[in-house]
């Protein structure tokens, strides 16, 4: 598994708020609205618990939430964050995904969320995520799954190979196989529209406005930097040129691509 550091999830909280599906997030509301109360909510791949942050502020019915990560320090973290601080049950997992019985992990949930976490998993534990939400008739919202599209305005020469290294980093074994990356939100879509659940998809781009969250800008340019650094070896000088340019400019607006997926069963 892939290490996220809390900085990082901290940084781009406002981003990820920022750019969330108003539109999913109100057909969301409605769906928990017209449910069984209390609804009993699992958030994979938590962190710190940015997900449930925005949630707990949407969901006006009583909820019971299981917050799940394999990351011991993240969960710490989500634990001194949120305990006493909302009116909602909580409960921690550490927990590896890629191995886990998702059956017996998900018992009983009626709504799986997971934000930002789609586009690291692979076609095969997808299925396996499918398999026990059709098995149990769980909604899920995939929110945030990042979709290849990476645009810079001014661009800059060096933008296309900084976007070509990402979104071939994106498949790449992020802890699941083989990542689906870019394809991961419309795979999901694509399962769940088969099956006859109503699906919605819509976009949530971040539309970042530099020079603004310097500390952001830098952890994001440097992910970017590396994943293009690591198939394109001998543009390692380049590649950092790139990254002081970004940095430098006065007025950068970067949009980087995402879907928010809403699936819910008949
Ligand atoms: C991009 S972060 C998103 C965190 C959080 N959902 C948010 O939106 O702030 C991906 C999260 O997935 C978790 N993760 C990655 N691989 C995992 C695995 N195999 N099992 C459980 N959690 C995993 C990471 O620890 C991290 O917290």
């Amino acid at each position: 598994m892939r290490g996220f550091s809390a900085g990082w999830l901290e940084a781009r909280a406002d981003w990820d708020r920022a750019a969330l599906s108003r539109k999913v997030l109100a057909r969301l509301a409605s769906w928990c609205g017209e449910h069984r109360e209390p609804l009993a909510i699992a958030d994979l791949g938590c962190g710190t618990g940015n997900g449930f942050s925005v949630l707990d502020g949407v969901i006006t019915v009583p909820a019971s939430w299981h917050l799940v990560d394999a990351d011991p320090g993240l969960l710490d973290h989500a634990r001194r964050r949120w305990t006493g601080r909302t009116g909602s049950t909580l409960r921690l997992t550490r927990c590896d995904l890629a191995r886990a019985d998702l059956d017996r992990l998900l018992a009983g949930t009626d709504l799986v969320t997971a934000f930002a976490l789609l586009d690291l998993v692979s076609a095969a534990w997808l299925e396996r995520l499918w398999r026990a939400l059709g098995r149990s008739g769980t909604a899920v919202l995939a929110a945030l799954t990042y979709d290849g599209r990476l645009s810079w305005s001014p661009t800059d020469p060096l933008d296309g190979v900084v976007r070509d290294g990402l979104n071939r980093h994106q498949r790449r074994d992020k802890g699941f196989g083989g990542a689906l990356g870019p394809r991961a939100a419309s795979a999901l879509a694509h399962r769940a529209r088969a099956a006859g659940w109503t699906v919605l998809v819509r976009r949530s781009d971040w539309v970042l406005h530099s020079p603004g969250n310097r500390a952001g800008f830098e952890t994001l340019f440097d992910g970017w930097v590396s994943a293009a650094g690591e198939l394109h070896p001998g543009l390692g000088p380049e590649l950092a040129a790139w990254r002081e340019r970004r940095l430098g400019e006065k007025h950068l607006v970067v949009r980087v691509g995402h879907r928010d997926l809403l699936a819910l069963p008949r």
